[in-house]
């Protein structure tokens, strides 16, 4: 009688967490964080080995067509993040917490910031914004043992007041401001902070002000880790040109060439051929 071998377990990969981001700060090590969406591309960027995968509420953009991220709710958030929480082993999930849900008071943001983790098994939140009742929400959500990103220079959640997406900081008054409220945001126990749309020096000044690291977009290259839009760098969002975004990939014509190719072979019969045929 032979005995029935011991199943081969695959070797469990260890999730990115909070130190480890920390710790790459202190290494001098550049960041390396990605949007994702759904559990598909949730997994073939966690396979590519980036550090952290943010669910952003860029999703109202990018996936339901919206012209900014306002009509993007709760639930959306947390239906996104839980699919790219099902695909992903290795990267640490953030998820975006989106207009409203935590501005109002400090009390109802931790209750949106907890009901999202606990919807999505996400390990971390981000909201945007560095105003006094900001801090304390971050503080109270740390104390609640939510770790949270924080996001200054443009937020796209106060486009109208901002008018547009416009790079925040150029003068001196709004570069000491976007300087203050980075360090009371690390003062308030985040663990990183996204700076979007900020000149390169303003930014590099941040970084070097900080101990928690910086993660840019439309920032330049001093701050300590970089965020892309997925279908940006993927060139899926081939209607979405900005200066900060470069593109690893044409995907949009891969997929008008391969949709086409496959619609003139159901036309003229060539597909199902045998080979795909039962
Ligand atoms: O929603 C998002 O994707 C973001 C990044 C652009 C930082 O907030």
């Amino acid at each position: 009688m032979t005995t029935p071998k011991k199943p081969v377990r695959e070797k469990k990969v260890r999730p990115v967490t909070i130190h480890d981001i920390a710790e790459k700060k202190r290494a001098g090590e550049r960041i390396v964080v990605l949007t994702a969406y759904d559990a598909l591309f949730g997994r073939l960027v966690d396979e590519a080995g980036v550090d952290i995968i943010l669910v952003g509420d860029s999703l109202g953009n990018v996936i339901a067509g919206h012209s900014s991220t306002l009509p993007v709710t709760l639930a959306q958030m947390i239906y996104h993040a839980s699919a790219v929480r099902r695909g992903v082993e290795r990267a640490m999930i953030v998820i975006d917490m989106p207009f409203l849900t935590y501005q109002v008071s400090v009390e109802r943001g931790v209750l949106s910031c907890g009901h999202a983790m606990q919807r999505s098994c996400a390990g971390a939140v981000k909201l945007e914004g560095g105003s006094p009742q900001i801090l304390e929400t971050i503080s109270a959500c740390v104390r609640a043992g939510i770790p949270v990103m924080g996001h200054i220079g443009f937020t796209p959640q106060s486009v109208h007041t901002l008018g547009g997406a416009r790079v925040q900081g150029r003068d001196p008054e709004s570069a000491e401001r976007l300087i203050t409220e980075a360090k009371g945001i690390e003062e308030s126990g985040a663990f990183a902070i996204v700076l979007e749309l900020v000149p390169a020096k303003l930014a590099g000044e941040i970084t070097r002000a900080l101990s928690i690291p910086t993660i840019g977009i439309g920032a330049g290259v001093a701050c300590d880790g970089q965020v892309l839009v997925l279908p940006d760098l993927l060139g899926l969002n081939d209607t979405f040109n900005a200066k900060f975004v470069k593109r690893y990939a044409s995907m949009a014509d891969d997929v008008r060439s391969a949709v086409s190719r496959w619609a003139e072979d159901v036309r003229n019969g060539a597909y199902p051929d045998d080979e795909h045929s039962f």
